[in-house]
């Protein structure tokens, strides 16, 4: 299967004649080969867009919202199948994989919802005979970087606020999952969305991401993915003064007070930890957990992580599907000897598993430290696989230092009963997300999604707050 660019309604393949392998994670098997496109490409893509655009915004809003209807009826139609290519090709289990395209599926409908709103305000104005009013405009073109961990759910927050705003987008995919986009392209076409309102161009970040954001046609760039890669689009995106949404890394934290249902926790912690193998922004890594139930917490986590079935996704009783190459794989192993180095100690897992079936596959044991201590590089890094550092720490006054004591700020969690310590952390965790009595992950499309400091830069997917990112407020006086 040769995946080529979606560009004015057509499947293209001029430009460039550079393809790339595509595998699954999970057996090493080729899936496709991928277009590696050029600027040139992006040129094409655009110039269809801006004509498309123009068009498309003189579109009323709420049909441009029948069209998400559509295209959420028809991801409905093809749910499983969807899930079972999105589990194929980055790993996540199927169980994972269909909850991820419903989440595509509920964002096509709460965004067609917002086509029916897309409120402005109006404004008793300071002066005799004048209204005044704000409305939400079209930007024009927008690009859209995703990642390959949520590579349908994190489309859909983008893509959908974009076209019920009036833009038209062009898409550049993960190059390890172009299948999904591949999928969604021909989605938007049985749609019927007009041509050139969206553009899949696939490739790498240093030519596609690159022509996208220095494109002076391209008016936004939302990018979800490494913090590393994030702040080169940010500079880059200044460069051009371009508006730039970032969506970028998190070391996320279960807080477990002496009070907690401990079960809970427990369950809590296992999914967000090593759910998608602990391949999420929203992943926890860092559990912050009063001295007092420390001990009986660890034995707890260890005895259910023992029944964690590892293999490929597709397989319904497994819990843990592989991580995405073997380049995560490495990246992952080698913070096992910078954890002993700095004094942890290894629990369980820290091992690349290669034994049998699981050798052909990217496999990671689940992983649990323990004596951590907050700077130490385990407590502060990405590593974006199933490993977690527990911290002990004797209140919750040092569990929330401890928490907020890391560059970055998406998720965090605490679990107690008692209702003041719960309304204290909600306020003094400093993330864009709290959860109370429930894991790090599993954020839903109805709430602003995102993270500061080292996460973001104040912008938000999903939500209505979406909106801020794909409209132009405009303020119109009238004097009459
Ligand atoms: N919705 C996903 C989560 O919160 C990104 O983990």
């Amino acid at each position: 299967m040769k995946l080529t660019n979606f560009i004015d309604g057509k499947w293209q393949d001029i430009g460039s004649t550079e393809y790339t392998p595509v595998f699954n994670p999970a057996n090493g098997e080729q899936l496709a080969e991928v277009k590696l496109s050029t600027m040139e490409d992006v040129n094409i893509a655009v110039e269809a867009a801006v004509k498309a655009q123009k068009k498309w915004a003189r579109v009323p809003a709420p049909k441009r919202a029948d069209y998400l209807y559509e295209i959420g009826r028809i991801m409905k139609e093809k749910k499983e199948h969807l899930a079972q290519v999105l589990t194929k090709e980055m790993g996540k289990v199927i169980e994972e994989g269909r909850g991820e395209v419903q989440e595509g599926i509920d964002m096509a409908l709460y965004m067609a919802g917002e086509g029916r709103r897309l409120f402005g305000e109006t404004t008793p104005s300071e002066l005799a005979d004048k209204f005044a009013m704000s409305v939400r405009a079209p930007i024009g073109v927008v690009g859209l970087i995703t990642p390959w961990n949520f590579p349908v759910a994190i489309a859909t927050w983008k893509s959908f606020p974009a076209i019920v705003a009036g833009n038209a987008f062009i898409w550049k995919p993960a190059t390890e999952t172009p299948m999904m986009a591949y999928e969604m392209a021909k989605i938007f076409e049985e749609a019927g969305l007009p041509p050139g309102v969206a553009n899949v161009v696939f490739g790498s970040g240093s030519q596609v991401g690159t022509a996208m954001i220095e494109h002076p046609e391209v008016k936004v760039i939302s990018f979800t993915g490494s913090t590393e890669t994030g702040s080169k689009v940010a500079e880059l995106g200044g460069r051009h003064l371009k508006k730039v949404s970032l969506e970028m890394g998190g070391k996320n934290a279960v807080i477990v007070m002496e009070d907690a249902d401990l079960s809970l926790a427990v369950e809590g912690i296992l999914w967000s930890a090593f759910g998608t193998a602990g391949q999420r922004c929203t992943a926890c890594s860092r559990v912050i957990v009063h001295k007092d139930v420390r001990e009986d917490l660890e034995k707890m986590l260890l005895e259910q992580m023992e029944k964690l079935t590892i293999g490929d996704g597709l397989d319904e009783t497994v819990k843990i599907g592989p991580v995405i190459n073997k380049n995560a794989l490495e990246k992952i192993h080698s913070y096992i000897k910078v954890g002993q180095e700095e004094g942890a100690t290894l629990l369980t897992g820290g091992t690349i598993l290669n034994e049998a079936e699981l050798a052909k596959g990217n496999y990671y044991a689940p992983t649990l430290f323990t004596n951590v201590t907050p700077n130490m590089r385990i407590a502060q890094e990405e590593i974006f696989g199933p490993v977690v550092s527990l911290i002990e720490v004797n209140s919750l006054e040092e569990a929330i230092e401890v928490n907020n004591g890391v560059k970055f700020g998406l998720s965090s969690s605490i679990y107690s009963r008692d209702v003041n310590k719960v309304f204290r952390a909600q306020r003094d965790l400093d993330t864009g997300i709290v959860y109370v009595n429930a894991g790090t992950t599993g954020a839903e499309i109805h709430l602003p999604f995102g993270g500061t400091k080292g996460t973001g830069n104040g912008h938000r997917d999903s939500g209505v707050a979406a909106l801020d990112v794909y409209t132009e407020w405009k303020s119109i006086y009238i004097d009459y």
